[in-house]
């Protein structure tokens, strides 16, 4: 399979970032070919390339195109890259990743284009580095928690490949796990309103031959409650400085039903996504999607035409409710020391 985030510079065609469209998923896989910047913003406000750390990406691999499209050899068009790298960077609020991906291929500008997409493609590599480090440790961080049997785990959104465009976060540990034998179930949320749970989840545990089962979102709470799952996993798209978790909607209601049920609730997820300049979770900016997302199933109206909407794409999980956050350099438990914060980030 081609990369889920890539970059397509050499052929015919010119420069052009190339994502996977994961709203075709898990029906049709199809590419598109992004040769533009309003392309690029487009396929990020439309999910067709979602997951914090494949946003990073997307950041990175944007701006080298920007600089391939309008060259860096004048003050013009430098102030045109730097334009078109804000435009990417605000293109979704909450995910660090992605306005710091931006951010690292816009800091070797002065190189020139072929400079600033070697920065993407360095931290393309760093990605695949850190997020199968952090998947290893958090697959060993849930056998230490649960020895006793093979792990049933309930997981929420889609945390694996095609989140990270490498081996995925939350989803990676328990594709770490299966690989170890010592998976026995994924209970999969279908993850309302946009089913990156039932569509891209299950896609990648069925095609990884992981035992797996799905379940609507409101059933979380029962499966919890009622012995059905060892231990809650998670990813990130952006930490707060004390610990306090923003993740996909539901993520929240998870915590909340974990810490009842007396089931640990694990949080895997790069180290860039503590953000040392957000103190707590008050701060973070909780991005508020399309109406009809909610209005409409499968393109057919469900509700009354012009039902006024609420359709956070996001929610925050106090660090209280958290047992573990693991990156791949450490488990950080925010909830047994509220006063440890993250690395200051260079
Ligand atoms: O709106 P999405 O699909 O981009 O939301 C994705 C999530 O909430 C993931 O859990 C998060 O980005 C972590 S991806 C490893």
């Amino acid at each position: 399979m081609e990369p889920i985030v890539g970059w397509a510079g050499d052929g015919a065609g010119g420069p052009a970032v190339v994502v996977l469209d994961q709203r075709a998923l898990p029906h049709r896989t199809g590419y598109l070919r992004l040769s533009t910047v309003d392309a690029v913003v487009d396929a990020v406000r439309s999910l067709a390339v979602r997951g914090a750390p494949c946003l990073g990406l997307v950041g990175g691999y944007g701006v080298a195109l920007a600089a391939h499209l309008h060259g860096t050899a004048t003050p013009v068009a430098l102030a045109a890259v730097r334009d078109a790298a804000e435009r990417i960077a605000t293109a979704r609020p909450t995910a660090v990743p992605l306005a710091l991906g931006a951010r690292r291929a816009l800091a070797a500008l002065d190189g020139g284009p072929a400079a600033v997409l070697a920065a993407a493609r360095a931290a393309d590599a760093e990605n695949a580095r850190v997020d199968a480090a952090a998947a290893r440790r958090a697959a060993d961080e849930v056998l230490r928690l649960c020895p006793d049997r093979p792990v049933r785990a309930l997981t929420v959104c889609n945390t694996g490949p095609l989140a990270t465009g490498a081996t995925g976060t939350a989803l990676g540990a328990l594709l770490v796990l299966h690989e170890r034998g010592a998976l026995g179930e994924v209970l999969a949320c279908e993850t309302r309103p946009l089913l990156q749970g039932a569509r891209l989840t299950v896609w990648e545990l069925a095609a990884a031959g992981a035992p797996h089962r799905l379940c609507v979102d409101s059933a979380d709470p029962a499966a919890l409650a009622g012995g059905l799952v060892d231990v809650v996993l998670a990813g990130a798209d952006r930490i707060a400085a004390n610990g306090d978790v923003a993740n996909k909607i539901g993520t929240y209601m998870l915590a909340c039903a974990a810490a009842r049920s007396g089931i640990p609730f694990l949080v895997v997820a790069p180290e860039e996504t503590v953000d040392p300049d957000t103190p707590t979770g008050a701060q973070i900016v909780v991005e508020e999607r399309d109406p009809d997302e909610v209005r409409l199933h499968g393109g057919t109206l469900q509700t009354v035409p012009g039902t006024p909407v609420y359709n956070p794409a996001f929610d925050v999980t106090p660090h209280d409710l958290v047992t573990g956050i693991v990156t791949e350099d450490r488990v950080w438990m925010p909830g047994a020391d509220a006063a440890t914060a993250g690395p200051t980030r260079g």
